[in-house]
């Protein structure tokens, strides 16, 4: 499909990540049955796959939001910077990091070693994308929706330059009519 002169192509289906966000929601309710963990979620990228998320936990949560930049366009620019910190106390509380895509791993590292000097009860990592092939950190993912190729993806949140965040699935840019 054509939309503002780019053309997209579907790479996973609506219905595909509606399973795969139960299927995490339920490991995560096991994970934290008679807790109440805190969600915190990564602006602005996660916001639908945490909304979708919290709302098939069989538990109680909290919801919190972090907002970093570091990239531009399709490329990161190296250096995160927070634009936005939580605003819970998160010491001594079970902390579930939500993002939407993991690249480099910059942005989860920064986070996760941000988030560990509250000295929460532990701290789990979801993501909905993971790119095996580019990824570089020193400790593991706890829940990946899917492992993907290093290509530059977006809908169901993710974006290029804030568009198409509100596409209901995740498309592949295929380029610009225009060229
Ligand atoms: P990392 O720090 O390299 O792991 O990049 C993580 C962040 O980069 C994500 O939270 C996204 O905001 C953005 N990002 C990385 N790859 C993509 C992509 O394919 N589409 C949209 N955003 C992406």
């Amino acid at each position: 499909m054509i939309i503002q002169n780019t053309k997209l192509t579907c790479f996973i289906e609506q219905s595909r990540i509606q399973q795969r966000t139960t299927e995490i929601a339920h490991e995560l309710s096991k994970k934290f049955v008679d807790q109440t963990p805190i969600f915190i979620g990564i602006l602005n990228g996660s916001f639908i796959f945490l909304s979708d998320l919290i709302r098939e936990m069989t538990v109680p949560s909290e919801v919190d939001f972090i907002k970093v930049s570091s990239y531009a366009g399709e490329q990161s620019t190296g250096t995160i910077r927070l634009i936005k910190d939580i605003s819970a106390d998160i010491t001594h509380r079970h902390v579930i990091i939500v993002e939407d895509i993991i690249d480099t791993g910059l942005t989860i590292k920064f986070i996760k070693d941000r988030m560990l000097e509250a000295g929460p009860a532990s701290v789990t990592i979801v993501t909905l994308l993971l790119k095996p092939d580019m990824v570089k950190i020193p400790f593991p993912v706890d829940y990946v929706g899917f492992e993907i190729p290093p290509e530059f993806v977006v809908g169901y949140g993710l974006d290029y330059d804030q568009q198409f965040r509100y596409l209901p699935a995740i498309y592949r840019i295929e380029g610009n009519v225009n060229e």
